[in-house]
């Protein structure tokens, strides 16, 4: 169903949330990079609807079983994988207070748990000289209160993908990380309807193709851990050395944001 990747010398890359707002973004970009484009998703849209992709598969990262069966038909969909981007995720703002056990489950696994188990199952098609980049986000680097589970998710996707950087660099296979501000997806406008933190709006929230283009920007620097700007990078580092010098910052920081935040409600770009 899928040419060999080999056999054709196209370079081949899989995007995970590939029917989401950055997923979908990325699909469109690689495949005008020359790229053939495997999509993961939950859902079977019609061909005709999933034409960014050359082929579109399921797969739910809550469900180990999924997972398994992904990689297996990735497996005999193509000899090797050049570039894999993990770019499913899903977020429930709450307080913990009020949090149900189901939302909880669903942000781990499909936040963490289930990219581990999925990278583990594709590593053997992983090619020599390929990329694996994982979409995390601010929350993987400063705290969102009211986004306790999304931002420990992604504390922890940072610490496998600086890990298994580690472990895969003698196998020549590259891991990297993208922390995006806010873009503009139905992520975006879930956590704008449900009460999401304010410091989303701390930078102005992106377009999805921006985003994308600089994801894909990421491919060819040789940095492990990739920001919006040096600005975001030192914040994020000084943040990271002093848990002391962020709980300083963060009445600034909020009332930045929320004057940011008006701004966007006020503007035409969230309808
Ligand atoms: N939007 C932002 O402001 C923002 C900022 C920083 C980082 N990020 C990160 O960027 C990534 C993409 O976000 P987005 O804004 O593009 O989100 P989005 O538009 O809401 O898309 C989410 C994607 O995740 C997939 N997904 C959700 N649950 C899944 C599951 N159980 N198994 C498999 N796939 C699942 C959805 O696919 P199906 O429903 O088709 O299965 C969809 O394609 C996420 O990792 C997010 O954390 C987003």
């Amino acid at each position: 169903m899928f040419e060999k990747s080999r056999e054709t010398r196209q370079k081949v890359a899989v995007v995970s949330g590939a029917s989401g707002g950055i997923g979908r973004a990325l699909c469109h970009q690689l495949r005008q990079r020359g790229y053939r484009v495997i999509g993961l998703s939950r859902q079977q849209a019609p061909a005709a609807e999933t034409s960014y992709v050359d082929c579109m598969l399921a797969c739910n990262l809550s469900d180990s079983q999924s997972i398994h069966e992904t990689a297996r038909t990735i497996g005999q969909a193509c000899t090797s994988i050049d570039l894999f981007i993990f770019c499913a995720g899903v977020i429930s703002p709450q307080p913990v207070a009020t949090l149900e056990h189901a939302p909880v489950i669903e942000q781990i696994q499909t936040n963490l748990l289930g990219v581990m188990l999925l990278t583990n199952a594709i590593l053997p098609t992983m090619a020599k000289d390929s990329h694996i980049i994982y979409a995390n986000s601010m929350a993987g680097i400063f705290p969102l209160a009211g986004s306790s589970v999304y931002t420990a998710s992604k504390f922890g996707l940072r610490g496998f993908a600086l890990a298994l950087e580690q472990e895969l660099k003698p196998r020549h296979i590259r891991v990297s990380s993208v922390f995006p501000g806010s873009v503009n997806t139905p992520m975006l406008a879930t956590e704008m309807e449900h009460g999401g933190s304010v410091l989303n709006f701390m930078s102005a929230p992106q377009e999805p193709e921006a985003i994308a283009t600089w994801i894909l920007s990421s491919h060819v620097r040789n940095h492990v851990e990739n920001f919006p700007s040096s600005f975001d990078r030192l914040f994020c580092s000084l943040f990271l050395w002093s848990p002391a010098f962020l709980r300083l910052c963060l009445p600034l920081m909020t009332a930045w944001a929320k004057s940011r935040r008006a701004h966007y409600r006020k503007s035409d770009r969230n309808t």
